[in-house]
Order: structure tokens, then sequence, then C-alpha cells
């Protein structure tokens, strides 16, 4: 499964992409406006840093000018993915943009309709959001299970984002279930690594190496 970073924090992207846990980014109004940051300039600092994928939203919801906005996006570095809603004019902006050889990940997806369609649109990436619809009393996990099957069924060859990530065991949940990517906070994925038995292991190991004055160099 492929690691993107949900944030426009520079400094956290660069931490977890030197620990080579960075297959892209994504960010999203709400991302770009806590960054207090301008749009361009942070995302093609982003995109400079990154290899991957680096997802970019439009703000507009009329599709030319979510069209124009795309294109726009799309100048800032070649790998940019364009962000669009999941509503028709995303998806006919996706159509478009697609087929102009632009990478695109249709967002707030939460239903398996929404992400035929997506697929259909001729999308990049789907993103199904987990947390909000958790948050709804909704298995968030069951929507990234249904999507899963039905690509699987057609070979769509959009890729499942698994989205609104909140917790390291929801990345274990979309990893087992074969979700192609999960997008999480840099703080969710520094989680990951936690384990009460690894800390105390690793205490007992050093108490028994100063008592015994092990020295490796
Ligand atoms: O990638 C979408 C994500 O940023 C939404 O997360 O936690 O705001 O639902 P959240």
């Amino acid at each position: 499964m492929k690691f993107f970073v949900d944030t426009a924090e520079i400094d956290a992207i660069r931490e977890l992409n030197d620990l080579g846990m960075v297959d892209g980014v994504t960010t999203n109004p709400s991302l770009i406006a806590k960054s207090g940051r301008d749009i361009f300039e942070v995302t093609k600092e982003i995109c400079d840093l990154v290899e991957g994928p680096v997802s970019a939203e439009v703000v507009a919801t009329e599709y030319d000018a979510m069209l124009r906005e795309g294109e726009h996006l799309a100048k800032i570095a070649p790998n940019i993915c364009v962000k669009v809603p999941l509503t028709w004019a995303g998806l006919k902006t996706c159509k478009v943009l697609s087929a102009q050889g632009t990478q695109v990940n249709v967002t707030l997806c939460f239903s398996a309709n929404q992400a035929l369609l997506a697929a259909k649109a001729g999308a990049t990436f789907i993103s199904p959001f987990i947390g909000r619809l958790d948050d709804i009393n909704i298995d968030g996990m069951e929507l990234i299970e249904d999507i899963r099957t039905i690509y699987d069924n057609y070979d769509f060859g959009t890729e499942i984002l698994a989205a609104s990530i909140r917790s390291a065991n929801h990345m274990k949940d979309a990893a087992l279930i074969g979700a192609d990517v999960a997008t999480a906070p840099p703080g969710v994925i520094k989680a990951m690594i936690n384990h009460p038995l690894t800390d105390k292991g690793l205490d007992a190991f050093l108490a028994d190496a100063t008592k015994a004055g092990i020295k490796i160099v």
C-alpha cells in the first residue's frame, strides 16, 4: 500500500519523506488554509520535495471554471494531481483532464456508486472518506471493501485512495482490504510504530547491556 501524507506542512512532509514513508501528498482547501500559505507557493514547494503525486484541489463548482482551475493547477509541476469533488461538474472535469494526461483525484466519495462513476470518468484516484463515515455511525471500511470488489470485478485502473484516516488501525484495515493508497495526517503515520512491548523490551535489553558493560563502538 502506498502512503500519501495528508498535509500542507512542509516540515512534516520532509521528515517522513526522509524516512521513505511518502509516496505522495494530498491537500485540500482546509489543509492549505491551515498552513497559512499561498496555494501555488506551498504546492510548488511540496511538488519539488516529493516524487509522487501531489493532490491540489479546485474550489470552483461549475464545470467551466473548475476545468480552468484544474488546468491552471496542473501547470504547477508534472506531479500535480488535480483534485475535484464528486459532483457531475467534477466528473466532467475529471474526464477532460484525464484525457489531457493530467492525474485526477476524485474526492468526497461516500458511496460505492459514486466510486463507480469516478472510475467510468477516468479518475486516477478515488478518495473514499473513512473517518467522516465513521463519524455518522456508518462503517467507513465497508465502503473500501465494496469499492475494492467492484473495481476488481471490472479491472478498473482507478486506484483506491483511502482518505479521512484518523488512526493507525485505519491504516492496518485499509491495507488488509487492499486499498492501493492510504492518505493520513503525519501523526497517524508516526503512531503506526507504537507498541508498548517494543518499549518494554528495549528498556530490558538496554538495562542488561548496561549491567554487562556491553559497548559496540
Ligand atoms: O484526505 C481527506 C482528508 O483530509 C479528510 O480528513 O479528517 O478532515 O475527515 P478529515
